[in-house]
């Protein structure tokens, strides 16, 4: 059995990082809403108590059932979790009376027990905190301090329970992922078995368990996520296995033969669908973005339900959902509010969506399916792909959509991309892209005017696309790229580099 830590979120905006950096150490770890009812604490080695946005001195102040777990369990609480030890256990917490925001350093370290080995004094640590903990209980001792805050860790006797105020999960705390490894590995004693490799293995074994010798189809979209999902249930059921791989006309220039044959080279059992067209047909006259994106959903949806009905007694939909869709957050005033997407209508759904659902990927985050799709030695040039949009072009073209627009938009993003892969840039970039604007502007061409299309480039830094920067491209490229686009791409007399970061601005300009 695989031994887990259970982290119990109190909705910090840390908590995923918490679970991140424990799968870094090699292991498995569970997010659960410090409310819920759908795990068993007995289930786990050790437990982390996240931090949270409330104040223990609120009146809605989450206040979990520790009876299984406290001085039963290694416990380590985290910011909130720390001041929930102290305030309902006969302690004392108040706002604070100085600064405990941002980077603080360690003193007075006591490594009682060893959570501190490895760690000494001087230590840069990340607070972010207004309450702050006045007063510890009897039998708990102060463990470690900062200049500002006097428990800034603590321990309680005859327990294997800790506590720190500060966030071992961030970057800036920068011994964190040790004091992580020491509470996990050398005082809850937690196994490192967690890897790429122990995955593949259980994975595969649970699907065979799971499918036997029924049909599975799955849709195929050149991205990571899909990619992995396809290879994993390829080598637990091999052809049973049925993978569709549409082209909705809005992929980048070359983009569905050259993955079509990538994936048929894997030895996929994957078919591909050429519905160009009838994409181009439902977008027809639409401007307005939600519009099109309903265009594209409905449409691919018809497309899959016309191409599932061809697979006989087939009895799965295989999806690469992973950790952060299905992760239930935790909506601090009421109860754990659930993040997953309701099938209200389950009558109206197509066909398709009314097989059972298989997601071998729903346990892990974005970086471990990537270190899978290393173990299953997929290859890079399709692990290292940026992320692409499911709309593809469709909300890179600003206004309407034609075929000529395509056209024109597939060429620059290919020069775009394929420089970047030259120039060696490619890889430092999270994401790149091209946008066509709904605008002409007047240029001039020889002896001639032009009245013609602007593009703009985008290529931005981020980790999870939920905040980016624009990257600092050189000059150089800039101007090599921009003068390739005007002389060979028909349509486009000027060519701009977006320089805004998210926020404000998104990455896509649909
Ligand atoms: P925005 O534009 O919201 O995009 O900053 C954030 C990230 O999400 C991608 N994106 C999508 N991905 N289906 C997808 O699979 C979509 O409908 C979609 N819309 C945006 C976008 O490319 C960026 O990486």
């Amino acid at each position: 059995m695989q031994e887990k830590v259970l982290i119990l979120d109190f909705g910090s905006q840390f908590t995923q990082l918490i679970a991140r950096r424990i799968r870094e150490l090699n292991i498995y770890c569970e997010i659960h809403p410090y409310n819920s009812t759908k795990f068993d604490a007995d289930n786990f080695k050790a437990v982390i108590l996240s931090g949270s946005p409330s104040s223990v001195n609120s009146d809605d102040a989450p206040q979990p059932d520790l009876s299984k777990i406290k001085g039963k369990k290694p416990l380590l609480g985290v910011c909130y979790g720390a001041q929930y030890l102290v305030h309902f256990y006969g302690g004392k917490v108040g706002a604070s009376s100085t600064r405990e925001y941002g980077r603080a350093k360690l003193t007075h370290i006591n490594n009682h027990r060893g959570l501190f080995n490895n760690i000494n004094e001087g230590s840069q640590v990340w607070m972010s905190h207004s309450d702050t903990i006045l007063e510890l209980p009897n039998h708990y001792r102060s463990i470690a301090s900062t200049e500002d805050v006097e428990n800034a860790a603590f321990k309680i006797e005859r327990e294997d329970t800790f506590a720190i105020q500060f966030h071992p999960e961030v970057y800036h705390t920068t011994d964190g992922k040790q004091l992580l490894e020491n509470f996990l590995v050398n005082i809850a004693k937690v196994e490192q078995s967690w890897t790429p490799d122990s995955f593949v293995d259980s994975t595969v074994s649970k699907l065979k368990q799971q499918l036997g010798n029924d049909k599975v189809v799955l849709g195929l979209s050149g991205g990571v996520d899909s990619t992995v999902a396809a290879v994993l249930l390829d080598r637990a059921i091999g052809k049973n296995l049925y993978c569709i791989f549409v082209n909705n006309g809005l992929l980048r220039k070359n983009e569905f033969t050259d993955v079509l044959d990538q994936y048929e080279h894997m030895g996929l059992n994957v078919k591909g669908v050429d519905a160009s067209a009838r994409f181009l047909k439902a977008l027809e006259g639409i401007s307005e973005p939600e519009l099109k994106r309903k265009a594209i959903g409905g449409t691919f949806i018809e497309v899959f339900d016309d191409e599932a009905h061809h697979i006989e007694d087939v009895r799965w939909l295989a999806q690469g959902t992973i950790y952060p869709d299905v992760i239930e957050s935790v909506s601090v005033n009421g109860g754990p509010s659930a993040t997953i997407k309701s099938h209200h209508n389950v009558g109206g759904l197509p066909d398709f969506m009314k097989l059972k659902v298989v997601e071998p990927l729903r346990m892990i985050f974005k970086d471990e399916v990537r270190r899978v799709g290393k173990s299953l030695e997929i290859d890079s040039s399709l692990l290292g792909r940026h992320p692409f949009p499911g709309p593809g072009l469709g909300i890179r073209i600003l206004g309407d959509v034609t075929a000529e627009k395509v056209r024109i938009l597939q060429e620059v993003d290919a020069i775009f991309v394929n420089g970047l892969k030259k120039w060696n840039l490619y890889n430092d970039v999270w994401q790149a892209g091209a946008m066509l604007l709904p605008v002409n502007s007047v240029g001039v061409m020889g002896d001639e005017r032009t009245y013609e299309k602007v593009v703009a480039l985008r290529a931005v830094s981020s980790t999870d696309g939920m905040t980016a920067d624009w990257v600092n491209l050189p000059y150089e490229f800039l101007q090599e790229t921009s003068n390739k686009i005007i002389n060979k791409v028909k349509g486009v007399n000027r060519v701009v580099y977006d320089i805004s970061s998210k926020p404000p601005a998104t990455i896509e300009w649909e």
